[in-house]
């Protein structure tokens, strides 16, 4: 079969914030995908680097008092160590703020400037006096023009969830210095995707079919059916030019011949840091500009393809291939988007514990390979979410892979140790030879066609479809431990006239296992490269589950068998939500992306509040004049619960008054609360809140009160009522 050439990316993480399980998603995808290419001995070529420019990482720096450049180092070596761990193996870790990178980015942008692709236009942003520069909208908070609620971001409500423009927003102020945002015009640079050219390019791009893979006769597209209406929809209704200035100071590249005033827009750097990696890994490797040239130009027969989150799609399918073509490169071959990760059937909170770090993770003592089977048996080829369902994790991993496939191993091993110095038969009698067909092959129809599982396992992953070749692998196992229960080595040892039968069982079976292991090493390659030791052979690559011949030679030895894998307990869950919960993690920090990879794609979007001096003093006076430290036994005995709003109505002749019907899971309950000044009756309705529950009923001039609802408020704003995140229902314990 002819070679493949490769070069596959994962989007490159920003360097301010921590990798997290939703990450790591599409990490282990991609690098699934690597590992069974390189299995099938392609020339693959898997390269990534953090994303380390842009106006969240230089206020961080600031903040946190040193240079973005150390900053990006720190997070660097944190990230290269969370992959690690994970066993995400790049062939090149890199970064954006190189110099391979910045030669690139300025040859794309001559190549469209000469091209009469860059053009310059006058656009209005916000600006901070205080701090001298231009802040990305969601630097600008204030209150939200729907709901009123204080301190909300330039682009949407967290208390109400409406949209809008920061320019909606009443009292806007600057979440970075709390001055007062002024409009200020400038002049940017744009990528004049509007030109005809490019949409004339793009429309052949999306739609064209790639040629077919040596050896198959199947098209290929280049986008999931999904990602290409969603292109179609792009193109249809108009493409903008599109900002790729910012205006100085600003974490970047300078753009050439603007004497360092405008910089390189984050989201233009960042892909070109493919690039910018694959140079830097081939010039390492003392590779010639002619085998640089045959990835990166146009013209050759490699690939080029990138896992990115549903999210990014934008940037991948449409700056990115009309940025490259213009500028004499060449455009990916194809784009892979996946969706994003829930916990639990949710999103992922902090609150609730399950926005786990891969750190905590792996310093909880998880072992990485668990979550990497887990994904692979959830991951398929489309862009609907995956969910990480605990109960199912402990489940799967443990009744698959130690109940299933390590126990083939640890059930055979024993007796071929013991009774047979450690060495394998070939001798396969005619009935043994039909179990090892069942278990080499599926059948297709009912004519009794059958097709080798090694040639539907290669399929499944080389269509992402790891979900189906997982439970292959698994039907496979089946028929293992099927076989391996019929014959009942245990019995057989205990008739010394049974050893040659014994013998062959046990030979036959841990042949079985080291075929479940080539099958599962793109997705397990530490416990692979263990099993690989305990059965001493050779690195597997897909041809050993191909061979004509399956079975390990007679007198192959074996090693001592050693356990190799533990199972996963529901404490190891509880400790991991516990370890992830908010109150035990540091504070998040200022621009701090914290779900890149998987929310808006907006480099600029910082996800938690940037330190407002007015707010941390409000702090302050509250800690230190709040009523005594109660221990946690006086906590318990509040009853507080998640509440839904289901009616709300003025109260005749009370000024502060609301009537609140509230459903609290078991019933309903009354509760006047004094919020009239701060709320419209008819927006609260359907709104969660929390409700002490077990104080006693009041009774008021209007009615009982049967419980009382929480604000939060004092001489400078209020009452604010306090709202559950998403996911919490009526009737829910606050504990
Ligand atoms: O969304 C993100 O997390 C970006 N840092 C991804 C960049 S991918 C590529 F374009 F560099
Ligand atoms: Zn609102």
């Amino acid at each position: 079969m002819k070679k493949r050439k490769i070069l596959v990316t994962s989007a490159l993480p920003y360097a301010n914030g921590s990798i997290h399980l939703g990450h790591l998603v599409e990490y282990i995808q991609t690098d699934i995908w690597v590992r069974f290419q390189k299995m099938q001995e392609h020339e693959v070529h898997y390269v990534c680097a953090d994303d380390t420019h842009g106006t969240p990482i230089m206020l961080r720096a600031e903040q946190e008092g040193i240079t973005p450049k150390q900053l990006i180092e720190r997070m660097w070596a944190e990230h290269k160590a969370d992959f690690d761990g994970f066993q995400v193996g790049f062939d090149h870790y890199y970064t954006t703020d190189s110099s391979e990178n910045q030669a690139y980015c300025e040859d794309i942008y001559r190549q469209l400037e000469a091209k009469g692709l860059i053009v310059k236009r006058s656009v209005e942003q916000f600006y901070d006096p205080v701090k001298e520069m231009f802040l990305p909208d969601r630097y600008i908070k204030g209150e939200c023009p729907n709901c009123h609620a204080s301190d909300q971001y330039g682009d949407s409500c967290e208390a109400c969830g409406a949209t809008y423009s920061p320019t909606d927003l009443i009292n806007p102020y600057s979440a970075v210095s709390g001055a007062a945002p002024q409009r200020r015009a400038s002049q940017h640079y744009f990528f004049k995707l509007s030109d005809m050219r490019c949409k004339v390019f793009l429309e052949k791009w999306v739609f064209e079919s790639l040629p077919s893979l040596p050896g198959s006769t199947e098209t290929r597209s280049r986008l999931q059916p999904e990602a290409a209406n969603k292109m179609n929809e792009w193109l249809s209704s108009g493409l903008a030019d599109w900002d790729i200035s910012r205006d100085a100071p600003y974490f970047g590249f300078p753009i050439p011949g603007t004497a360092r005033q405008k910089f390189f827009y984050v989201w233009l750097d960042a892909p070109v840091g493919y690039f910018g990696s694959f140079r830097n890994y081939f010039q390492m490797h003392r590779r010639t500009e002619a085998d640089i040239d045959e990835f990166l130009r146009p013209g050759g027969d490699t690939e080029m393809i990138h896992f990115i989150g549903k999210d990014i799609l934008y940037f991948h399918a449409l700056f990115w291939p009309a940025m490259l073509e213009f500028s004499g490169y060449r455009t990916p071959t194809q784009v892979y988007a996946h969706g994003f990760l829930t916990v639990n059937g949710q999103k992922m909170s902090k609150s609730r514990g399950t926005f786990i770090t891969a750190d905590s993770y792996l310093k909880q003592g998880l072992n990485p390979e668990w979550l990497r089977y887990y994904y692979a048996a959830k991951l398929n080829d489309n862009m609907e979410d995956i969910d990480l369902n605990f109960e199912d994790f402990v489940l799967r991993v443990n009744s698959d892979l130690v109940g299933k496939y390590i126990n083939i191993a640890s059930r055979c091993s024993g007796f071929i140790l013991r009774k047979f110095g450690g060495k394998l038969t070939d001798t396969i009698s005619e009935g043994n030879r039909k179990w090892f067909n069942r278990f080499l092959f599926c059948q297709l129809n009912e004519e009794d066609t059958f097709l080798g599982r090694h040639v539907s396992i290669a399929q499944f992953y080389d269509s992402r479809q790891f979900s189906k070749a997982i439970k292959e692998i698994m039907l496979a196992a089946d028929v293992a431990n099927q076989y391996v229960d019929r014959m009942k080595p245990w019995v057989l040892a205990k008739n010394a006239e049974m050893d040659a039968e014994l013998h062959e069982v046990c030979s036959l079976a841990l042949n079985m296992f080291r075929i479940l292991t080539v099958y599962l090493k793109p997705v397990l390659p530490k416990l692979a490269a263990e099993a690989e030791g305990f059965l001493r052979v050779p690195p597997l690559t897909w041809k050993d589950a191909n061979s004509q011949n399956r079975l390990l030679p007679d007198g192959h030895q074996i090693s001592d068998y050693q356990h190799l894998m533990g199972r996963l307990d529901q404490e190891h869950i509880e400790q991991l939500i516990e370890a992830n919960k908010t109150s035990l993690q540091p504070a998040i920090q200022p621009g701090q992306a914290m779900q890149s990879a998987q929310s808006t794609g907006a480099a600029e979007s910082p996800s938690s509040a940037p330190p407002f001096t007015k707010q941390v003093k409000r702090e302050k006076t509250e800690t230190s004049d709040g009523p005594p430290e109660i221990t946690i036994d006086d906590f318990t005995r509040i009853d507080l619960r998640v509440a839904r709003i289901i009616q709300a109505e003025r109260v005749e002749g009370a000024d502060k008054l609301l009537k609140l019907t509230l459903d609290v899971g078991s019933g309903q309950r009354t509760v006047f609360a004094g919020i009239k000044q701060a709320y419209d009756a008819e927006r609260l309705k359907g709104r969660l809140t929390i409700l002490v529950a077990n104080l006693a009923p009041r009774k008021m001039k209007f009615g009982i009160s049967q419980g009382m609802v929480l604000a939060a408020g004092d001489q400078d704003g209020g009452p604010y009522l306090l709202q559950p995140d998403t996911g919490a229902q009526p009737g829910m314990r606050v504990k």
